[in-house]
């Protein structure tokens, strides 16, 4: 737009151009808005109103329209994240090549992890292993072969390896959080994604665990995915997830009965929340589950 306009350009050129054009407006306003670190998600309805008061004055308007789609999801944002540790601090794993491991050394490998992770709040003690350990009971249950319970143990054990990055106050926070902390709070299943993606051989087991906040009707985050779009594994995990941290204490409530984990599941599933079918195995299983849910307790 602007002085493009007149010139002899062809159209998509120009249109290229102006994309261009928002796109490092929008880096701009990021490194502007952000400056004190607050978190990117808790500025984005800001960033997006300043790129709609341009809308058909500087910015083309269907470009403006191709960037509120993609500005509604958290996972565009958190993406355009300027953090590349990840390159370097791998870089010692591939010194000594590639190599087999058994399973049971990978889950004592991640069990490290994961203890590390539940140790950062008293309430979320064994959250991590209670997750694996229900998700692969619902998927025995499902009739899942043994790799895929393997994968999806795996991948309950490492859901919240992204909360390495959420501040320990806020997991014990016996209030609602604020506006800003619970953005910060979001960024966690997409700090997993990021973690996870950059291990060879756990590609789907990323993608899984990272998914744990999406929901059937596309309203979770960060992807926004619907229920079609997501696998199974993707599926049971989120319900595992629920299901375990409703058994454990919270700093807002106490632990909650296998009547009313079930319950609030089933509500959740009526909402298109979580997956209706997955629901009802574990309601058909719910004594099973519970004890898988509490493996250490
Ligand atoms: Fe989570």
């Amino acid at each position: 737009m602007g002085r493009l306009e007149n010139l002899n350009v062809p159209i998509n050129v120009k249109q290229f151009a102006n994309c261009i054009f928002l796109v490092d407006r929008v880096d701009i306003l990021i490194l502007t808005t952000c400056k004190n670190n607050t978190n990117v998600l808790f500025e984005t309805d800001g960033i997006i109103k300043v790129i709609n008061s341009l809308k058909g004055t500087w910015f083309n308007p269907e470009i403006v329209d191709s960037f509120n789609q993609v500005a509604s999801l958290e996972a565009f944002w958190l993406g355009l994240e300027n953090v590349d540790g990840n390159k370097e601090s791998l870089s010692w794993v591939s010194q000594s090549g590639l190599q087999k491991i058994a399973f049971d050394d990978v889950k004592q490998l991640i069990n490290i992890f994961s203890s590390i992770v539940d140790a950062k709040s008293s309430f979320t003690h064994d959250h991590s292993d209670g997750v694996g350990n229900l998700a692969r009971y619902i998927g025995g249950c499902m009739n899942l072969s043994d790799i895929q319970c393997d994968k999806l143990e795996i991948a309950g054990l490492l859901h919240d390896i992204g909360k390495l990055r959420t501040p320990d106050d806020y997991l014990e926070k016996p209030s609602k959080l604020s506006d800003e902390e619970f953005s910060m709070l979001k960024q966690h299943s997409f700090d997993t994604y990021k973690i996870l993606s950059t291990i060879e051989g756990l590609e789907d087991v990323a993608l899984w665990a990272s998914q744990h906040h999406e929901h059937i009707d596309g309203t979770g985050y960060p992807w926004h995915l619907k229920g079609n779009e997501l696998a199974l594994e993707a599926k049971i995990l989120a319900v595992a997830d629920c299901f375990q941290a409703l058994a454990q204490n919270r700093p807002y409530r106490v632990a909650l009965e296998p009547k009313e984990i079930i319950s609030i599941l089933r509500k959740e599933a009526k909402e298109s929340h979580l997956d209706e079918s997955i629901v009802g195995v574990v309601d058909a299983h719910l004594e099973g589950c519970w004890r898988a849910s509490l493996i250490n307790i």
